[in-house]
């Protein structure tokens, strides 16, 4: 699905969905739990993820954007490499974005959700490749389809047919995301082919104009961390795997 909009919530019901979006919020879930962050919760709007960091009180940071910026009285903004260790372990990280954390809301009725970026790309997909059916949801931009989003989703596609070695059912949409991915990834020369795709989508350029253009490099760094991220959806907290 290009975009959360294009599924409906009881689609996903008894399935397992991957939630992408990739520039900038799960790539930055990942770091943070990579970083030692014990939980990430994640929350629609900015006045609940404070009220839910004032019950928790120590031990707790807030962290996410609104406009890609980061908010009013938050610790943390949406950058990956904010999340260190030092910083983050040990913490649950009450998060909240503007399109990433409703494309994860999209998939409530889902059996499992995974989180997925270009920084644990081969983990998501061999967690992936025992499920018969899959949903892929891209977060995209405020309505938009992007670039970014559908690399990634392409990139998931294209493993996940050589990890099974089997001929699988897609739809058009993935069809579409998994060759924007191969001529992505065959087009492009030099040292960062990822990164100058990414530089080049609508989400890689919203942080080149905010001044944020190294989040886009580390986005870009595959198979950082063999990680995967899951979301349980009955205590609506994101873990490691
Ligand atoms: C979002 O959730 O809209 C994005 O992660 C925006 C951003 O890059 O900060």
């Amino acid at each position: 699905h290009l975009l959360p909009d294009l599924v409906e919530p009881p689609q996903l019901a008894g399935k397992t969905a991957v939630v992408i979006d990739v520039l900038r919020a799960t790539t930055t879930v990942v770091h943070a739990l990579a970083n030692g962050a014990r939980e990430v919760l994640p929350f629609l709007n900015v006045d609940d993820a404070r009220a839910k960091a004032k019950l928790i009180g120590a031990g707790v940071l807030l962290g996410g954007e609104r406009g890609g910026l980061r908010i009013e009285g938050f610790q943390l903004g949406n950058s990956p490499a904010e999340y260190s260790e030092q910083v983050v372990g040990g913490k649950t990280v009450i998060f909240t974005t503007t399109n990433g954390t409703r494309a994860m809301q999209r998939c409530k009725l889902a059996k499992r959700v995974l989180l997925a970026s270009f920084v644990n790309l081969s983990a998501v997909c061999r967690e992936l490749a025992d499920e018969s059916e899959i949903d892929i949801v891209c977060a995209g931009t405020d309505g938009h389809v992007t670039r970014e989003d559908t690399l990634l989703a392409g990139a998931i596609v294209d493993d996940l047919s050589r990890l099974t070695g089997l001929e699988f059912k897609t739809n058009d949409q993935a069809d579409i995301a998994a060759d924007a991915w191969r001529s992505a990834v065959g087009d492009l020369t030099g040292t960062s082919p990822l990164g100058q795709a990414l530089r080049a989508s609508r989400g890689g350029r919203n942080l080149i104009d905010i001044g944020h253009e190294n989040d886009i490099d580390l986005a870009a760094q595959i198979d950082q961390f063999d990680l995967v991220a899951e979301l349980d959806l009955t205590s609506w907290r994101i873990t490691a795997k």
